[in-house]
């Protein structure tokens, strides 16, 4: 899915279930970076985290991860929709954390800084920043939630997308990098370097982690998630590419689903940890 559905779905017309059930499968298929982060974030800090906040929380994988890793922790979920924070809550309670959940229907563009506790340990924002209209500002006010020494991890998609074989099991020489570059042209997949936004805001020790990210039709997840992102993509790329290719690209989203297609596609994760220094130091 690019971007575009993304808005869509959040402004217009709420969010369907299948586009849920998408985001869920996107963090399943994601769970090692989670992971990595989490680490990355517990030897980042330098006391237990007591209070956490995930920011564009979506159905909450995050915020499950959160609660997990740290029990003593209450987390305050936040998003715009109310829709797919009731899919957190439920999430929560299928992982026996609701306990530590607590969801707040909030846009991130206005100021959210009064409904959350001071003095937070961790903030966690997951392919969400580069949705508001005002990142700086968002990463101002998570500044001034945090405390002194207090953690910041953001995660957002990496430029590049590799899609594999070359005709994408079709018999079409050069189909995966036409659509590949099809999407380039409508800025996909979206995402930002937020290095030097996060120094500008007062962060320190911003660093940024590159992962990879593969995910295969071999297995029911996997191909469940790529016949819906080729699907997706057959309507955004409707006006770029040929008639042929628009049947072929369907033709392998019905073998992809019919487990008869060996299609990968390689992505990335970058994720930043950046900590909110005991002394200020914004710009
Ligand atoms: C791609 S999803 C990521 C969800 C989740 N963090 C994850 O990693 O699966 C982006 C989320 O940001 C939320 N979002 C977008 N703009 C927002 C805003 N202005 N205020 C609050 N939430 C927003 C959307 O509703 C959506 O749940």
């Amino acid at each position: 899915m690019t971007d575009r559905d993304t808005d869509h779905a959040s402004h217009h017309h709420g969010f369907s279930d299948a586009f849920a059930e998408h985001l869920d499968r996107e963090a399943l298929l994601a769970t090692d970076v989670t992971s990595g982060a989490l680490d990355r974030a517990a030897a980042a800090l330098d006391r237990p985290v007591r209070t956490a906040l995930d920011l564009g929380a979506g159905t909450g994988p995050g915020t499950v991860a959160l609660a997990r890793r740290f029990p003593d922790a209450q987390v305050h979920s936040l998003d715009l929709s109310a829709e797919l924070l009731d899919r957190l809550t439920s999430a929560a309670a299928r992982a026996g954390v609701a306990g530590q959940v607590h969801p707040h229907p909030v846009d991130l563009d206005d100021d959210w800084t009064k409904l959350v506790p001071a003095g937070v340990d961790l903030v966690w924002a997951s392919l969400s920043l580069h949705h508001v209209i005002d990142p700086a500002l968002v990463l101002q006010r998570a500044l001034s939630v945090l405390r002194p020494g207090g953690v910041l991890v953001v995660t957002e998609m990496s430029e590049s997308i590799v899609l594999e074989p070359d005709d994408l099991g079709t018999g079409r020489p050069g189909l995966a990098d036409r659509v590949t570059g099809g999407l380039a042209a409508l800025g996909h997949p979206s995402t930002a370097d937020w290095t030097v936004p996060l120094a500008k805001a007062g962060y320190v020790g911003a660093q940024r982690e590159l992962t990879d990210l593969t995910v295969a039709s071999d297995n029911t997840d996997g191909a469940a998630y790529l016949a819906t992102q080729l699907s997706a993509w057959h309507n955004n790329l409707a006006q770029t590419l040929s008639s042929d290719d628009l049947i072929a690209l369907k033709t392998a989203e019905r073998e992809i689903r019919a487990g008869s297609s060996p299609v990968t596609q390689t992505t990335g994760r970058v994720v930043w940890i950046a900590v909110r220094p005991e002394v200020e130091t914004r710009k």
